[in-house]
C-alpha cells in the first residue's frame, strides 16, 4: 500500500520493514527495499545522511566501515566516492556490487508501491540551517515527487520538526507532513504525550523496551499513533500487538506478518 491514509483504515498492526528487509538483505539498499515490497510490508523504514557534496544518501551509520568496503565518515565523502563502494559484500558475497542509494533513487523506486518512514540522522543536523539543509532537501523531494501521503519523517533530533513543519507549510499552502518522534530513553507517559503534542507529531516511535500498556493508552487517547522499534522476537511482537500498538518496526517483516495473521485468525 502506498498511502498512509489507507493504512489508517486497517484493523491490524502495520508491518514496517526496518532498513528494508534487514534480516535477509544488506540494510538500506535497493535490494533490501525491493524484498520488503515483495513480502508485502506496509511501510519501509530507512536512514538518511548527507554526503560532503550535500546529497541525501540512505545509510545508517555515520561511518562507512560496518556496511561498506570503505572507511571514514559518510559526511567526508562525495556521492561519486560513495558510489564506488560495495554496500552488499559485508552481508553476503551474493550481494557484491550493491550500492548505497541516494534518497531520490529510493523514492523513485518505491513511488506508488509502498509507504516510507524516512529517518533523518541527528548527525546531519545543522544550526543555523542552510538553504540546502537535509530536512529542506527531504521536504523538497517529497513535495516534488508528490509523496506527502506516502511519507512519515522521523528523527531522534526533535529540533528538525519545527523546521519541517514551517518549511512545508510555507511551500505547500498550509499543508503539513507526518512527523514521528523517535525516543530511545524512557519518558513518563505524560511527558511523552506532551512532547508529541508540542511537536505536532503524527506518531511516537519509542525503543520497544520502553513500551507499556499505559503509554499506549495515553497516546491513543490523544490520537497519537505508536510504532515501536526494533522487534525481531516473535513473543515480543505478540505482546505488543496484544497491547494495541499501531504497528511494529522489524528486521523480519515475514515473521511479523506470520504473527499478525495468526493473531487475526484467533479473534
Ligand atoms: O526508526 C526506527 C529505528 O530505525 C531507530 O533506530 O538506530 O535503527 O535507526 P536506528
Ligand atoms: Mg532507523
Amino acid at each position: 500500500m502506498e498511502n498512509i491514509k489507507k493504512l489508517e483504515q486497517l484493523k491490524r498492526p502495520w508491518v514496517i520493514a526496518h532498513r528494508g528487509y534487514r534480516g535477509l538483505f544488506p540494510e538500506n539498499t535497493l535490494v533490501a527495499f525491493e524484498a520488503a515490497i515483495e513480502v508485502n510490508a506496509d511501510m519501509i523504514e530507512l536512514d538518511v545522511c548527507l554526503t560532503s557534496d550535500r546529497i541525501p544518501v540512505v545509510i545508517h551509520d555515520k561511518t562507512l566501515d560496518r556496511t561498506t568496503n570503505g572507511s571514514g565518515l559518510v559526511a567526508e565523502h562525495t556521492l561519486a566516492e560513495l558510489k564506488e563502494l560495495d554496500a552488499g559484500s559485508w552481508f553476503s558475497a551474493k550481494f557484491s556490487g550493491v550500492k548505497i542509494p541516494t534518497l531520490e533513487e529510493l523514492l523513485l523506486l518505491i513511488k506508488d508501491r509502498i509507504t516510507v518512514n524516512i529517518e533523518i540522522k541527528p548527525e546531519s543536523y545543522e544550526s543555523p540551517a542552510p538553504s540546502d539543509a537535509i530536512e529542506v532537501q527531504v521536504c523538497e523531494m517529497v513535495g516534488q515527487l508528490e509523496l506527502a501521503d506516502s511519507v512519515l519523517i522521523s528523527s531522534f533530533e526533535h529540533s528538525f520538526f519545527s523546521r519541517i513543519n514551517r518549511w512545508y507549510r510555507e511551500h505547500h499552502e498550509g499543508s503539513s507532513l507526518r512527523i514521528a518522534l523517535l525516543q530511545e530513553q524512557l519518558l513518563s507517559d505524560e511527558f511523552a504525550v506532551g512532547l508529541c503534542q508540542r511537536k505536532g507529531a503524527y506518531s511516537y516511535h519509542p525503543d520497544e523496551k520502553n513500551v507499556s500498556a499505559s503509554l499506549i493508552d495515553s497516546l491513543k487517547a490523544e490520537q497519537i499513533r505508536i510504532l515501536p522499534y526494533t522487534i525481531n522476537d516473535e513473543k515480543r511482537m505478540e505482546q505488543l500487538i496484544q497491547l494495541g500498538v499501531t504497528g511494529i518496526i522489524s528486521d523480519e517483516p515475514e515473521l511479523l506478518w506470520k504473527v499478525v495473521r495468526r493473531m487475526q485468525n484467533c479473534r
